[in-house]
């Protein structure tokens, strides 16, 4: 990486999968992969998948005598294929037969173009140069574009050249999910339009969701003015447009293939294929196209950019991380009703599912792009009726969000899942993680915090809160002995425990993590009853049934809820009966299998279960302190009437980090963010780990199937908060920087309460601006001081 870029200088077909995933363009309404234009799916190398946000298919598949039914992210027609032949050569150009003389990608993200340059001989001895440039254009999430210019070096000849729009194609791009139904869509029509414009429509099966995409392709040869010759091709789902070519030895021919998409889920249309069709008429050149894209990046990058000096390679990932955010989620989500996948529009691992991975992502949208955050949370308040419906099923009252999200907000777990290392098929009960509603409310509380925007919080926040809490307060159960309430039947964000060893249920009793989040819902839910106006919680208690007795359960369950410990010692137990697991053998494992391993899949496929040993896959007990300061969940502590002492955290911290295999990536950035204070430089490391998630793949092969992107949001956001201790409490927006030693300057803005503010920090100095436009004041606490900031205000802070 070096200067805003990703390069690439020689071919390497095993990494090709990789690459793809990193070199995905997108713009928040539709992405696609960085396969190269002449290449089609096959298993190993070439992937040219194209995902639409939101753009979900359900099929019915027959596995392990059980049917089953899936909901998938779709692999939309591929919008890519333009390809040449010579005239006198059957076969298409093939990368893997010709003599690749040079070769390099650029992925160049401050402009979100996608550049190869080629150099090759094939067998005739004939060399050809080709560079191409491609884009999905940011500032016209329905356009897409690609340049060719194909140069003969040593001959002079006829080629033949073909442009298509391919919708024959399948959802095949994990490995894993290889025996699952995967034709989601079949073609409607095709054809052409006039001499430059051919299209084509397809329609998903279950869906019944339409996507029209319009190719217009030009070829400009030297001299200028000569003719070029066209026919067109076509079959089911599939249409070609040849181009016949006339080339003149170092003249070069520039192909520029403008790509029109739309889908019945757009606004302001009549129909997709009509919109396309009308469209595509309209575009202007590759260039002019390039010219408003890069602007419109232009106008992101100056958002969401942060500054890091003296680290390069910190500061590359970073952006890269902040770039296929944007490119999953930018202002064109806006609108769309669509929530944040897990993997982004990179890839189909996880069938494009939202999990609760936002936690980790929103908070750098919530200081950058509010009003996504917003949209984002929308998402789920639509699918709130869905969740109510489930909660009800399951025998409680409120709202009971799915673990994974999808079209309309049904559970889309899967309800068995392939292990591929044994090659069986295993019930999964990861879908018990209720914790995901707490999440959703934790996630508008935030984004309150960071916007203050009341009307969202009165209108559609606060009704969430109150069915969440309403749930919690359902699902718990009063321990007559105790005296105290427990919840039962969960799983924690360790997925490796879901259920006890030798036990026939699902599920475990008090997992000290999810009973703390439903008691801080609990005490938000009551904490807004003085934040909104009385005729506003009236409606909403007659809305939800909210009785005076609800609320006293609320109250009682906030004081006292039951939160396991391992014996009398203070390390908070995971969830009743931990410490009864017996201890694994790490160093064993980790010899052989390396540092972040899928413990669950590997014990499995010797005979094993990881439900016996104290091994978690990520962090669960230490999300407290990756969520909360720790004011805030001692108070929750005493609330509780817990003896529990900050002085008690590392002691935490330091018995899980033991026990944790980091078999998901969003580990590290929990890791990394706890030992931020206490031992920075295993907090460094933790960070650099989480840096690396992708770029270097440290999943083994996960990231070719979509890259990560809480762990790429949780890297930014250590940087933007942990790094500067931020934190909003009290309406104050609270600074306690603490740079790591491998990096002396950090600089950004964030948008906090409607307004713009620069901070630049130092090891020894914290430079607060404000910008201009300021309507009224706002409290800045720096190092446990606040002071009030005006109208182009500028303060520095010694800190050091
Ligand atoms: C992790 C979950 C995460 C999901 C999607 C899983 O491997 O365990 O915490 O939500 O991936 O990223």
């Amino acid at each position: 990486m070096y200067d805003w870029k990703i390069i690439y200088e020689n071919w390497v077909p095993e990494e090709q999968p990789l690459r793809e995933a990193l070199c995905t363009l997108g713009n928040g309404y539709i992405a696609t992969r960085g396969a190269f234009e002449e290449t089609t799916a096959d298993e190993k190398v070439h992937y040219p998948g194209t995902y639409l946000a939101g753009g979900y298919n359900r099929l019915m598949s027959e596995v392990a005598d059980r049917k089953i039914e899936n909901e998938d992210l779709v692999n939309c027609p591929n919008w890519l294929p333009l390809t040449f032949r010579h005239k006198d050569a059957e076969e298409w150009f093939d990368l893997e037969k010709a003599e690749l003389i040079s070769f390099r990608q650029e992925l160049d993200m401050k402009q979100g173009l996608l550049e190869r340059r080629m150099h090759f001989r094939d067998s005739a001895g004939r060399e050809t140069s080709l560079h191409s440039r491609r884009l999905l254009s940011m500032a016209n999430p329905h356009v897409a574009a690609l340049e060719w210019e194909l140069t003969p070096i040593n001959w002079s000849g006829r080629i033949e050249i073909k442009s298509a729009l391919d919708g024959r194609v399948i959802n095949s791009g994990v490995a894993r999910y290889r025996a699952l139904a995967s034709k989601h869509h079949e073609p409607l029509q095709q054809g052409h339009q006039n001499d430059h414009i051919v299209f084509l429509e397809v329609q998903t099966i279950q869906s019944k969701l339409l996507m029209a995409q319009a190719a217009r392709t030009r070829v400009y040869i030297q001299p200028d003015g000569q003719s070029v010759n066209y026919s067109t091709q076509q079959e089911q789902g599939y249409i070609a447009q040849l181009f016949d070519v006339a080339c003149e030895q170092r003249q070069p021919v520039r192909v520029e293939k403008v790509v029109q998409i739309h889908t019945s889920r757009d606004k302001a249309i009549t129909e997709p294929l009509q919109e396309a069709c009308k469209n595509i008429e309209r575009q202007g050149s590759f260039l002019h196209l390039l010219e408003q894209h890069k602007r419109a990046w232009q106008r992101l990058w100056n958002r969401c950019d942060l500054m890091i000096a003296c680290n390069n390679q910190a500061q590359d990932i970073l952006r890269l991380h902040i770039f296929h955010l944007l490119q999953t989620v930018s202002s064109n989500t806006i609108g769309m009703d669509v929530g944040v996948p897990a993997r982004g529009l990179h890839g189909e691992a996880y069938r494009g599912h939202i999990f609760w991975d936002e936690l980790f992502i929103f908070p750098f949208l919530n200081l950058r792009l509010p009003e996504l955050t917003r949209e984002l949370l929308l998402y789920r308040y639509r699918r709130m009726p869905e969740a109510i419906f489930a909660a009800s099923q399951a025998g409680y009252r409120g709202a009971m969000f799915p673990w994974q999200s999808g079209s309309n907000g049904r559970e889309e777990s899967q309800v068995i899942h392939l292990n591929p290392k044994s090659g069986r098929w295993l019930a999964d009960h990861t879908y018990l993680q209720r914790h995901i509603s707490a999440a959703i409310a934790y996630n508008v509380w935030q984004y309150y915090q960071a916007t203050e925007d009341m009307e969202f919080m009165t209108f559609v926040g606060a009704e969430m809160i109150f069915n969440i809490a309403q749930f919690w307060s359902t699902i718990a159960v009063l321990n007559k002995e105790s005296g105290r309430y427990e919840i039962h039947k969960v799983v924690g964000p360790d997925e490796y425990h879901t259920d006890y060893p030798d036990s026939e249920e699902s599920g475990l009793k008090n997992n000290a993590y999810t009973n703390i989040m439903a008691v801080w819902v609990i005490q938000r839910a009551l904490q807004l009853f003085q934040m909104i106006d009385d005729s506003r919680l009236g409606e909403l208690f007659q809305k939800r049934n909210i009785s005076d007795a609800d609320i006293e359960r609320w109250r009682d369950i906030s004081l006292r809820m039951y939160v396991p410990f391992i014996g009398q010692s203070n390390i908070i137990a995971q969830f009743d009966g931990y410490e009864q697991l017996k201890e694994f053998p790490w160093e064993v494992y980790k010899k052989k299998y390396g540092e972040a391993m899928r413990l669950d899949r590997i014990l499995e496929s010797e005979g094993d279960n990881v439900n016996r040993y104290k091994a978690s896959k990520q962090a669960d007990v230490l999300m407290l302190f990756y969520l909360f300061s720790s004011e805030e969940l001692l108070h929750i502590f005493e609330l509780l009437q817990y003896d529990f002492k900050a002085e008690s955290i590392p002691e935490n911290v330091a018995y899980y980090s033991q026990r944790t295999s980091h078999g998901s990536t969003l580990s590290k950035i929990v890791h990394s963010w706890v030992l931020a204070r206490s031992d920075r430089k295993r907090a460094w490391n933790n960070f650099q780990t989480a840096l690396m998630s992708d770029v270097e793949d440290i999943q083994g092969g996960t990231t070719a199937e979509g890259i990560h992107l809480g762990a790429m949001a949780g890297t930014v956001d250590l940087v933007q908060r942990s790094f500067t201790g931020l934190e909003i409490r009290d309406n104050v927006l609270w600074l306690n920087p603490v740079l790591p030693e491998e990096i002396s300057c950090l600089e950004f803005q964030l948008r906090y309460r409607g307004h713009w503010i620069s901070l630049k920090v130092t090891h020894e100095k914290v430079l607060i601006s404000v910008d201009k436009g300021w309507f009224k004041e706002v409290l800045i606490g720096v190092k446990g001081k606040v002071y009030t900031f005006t109208t182009g205000d500028r303060k520095e802070f010694e800190i050091s």
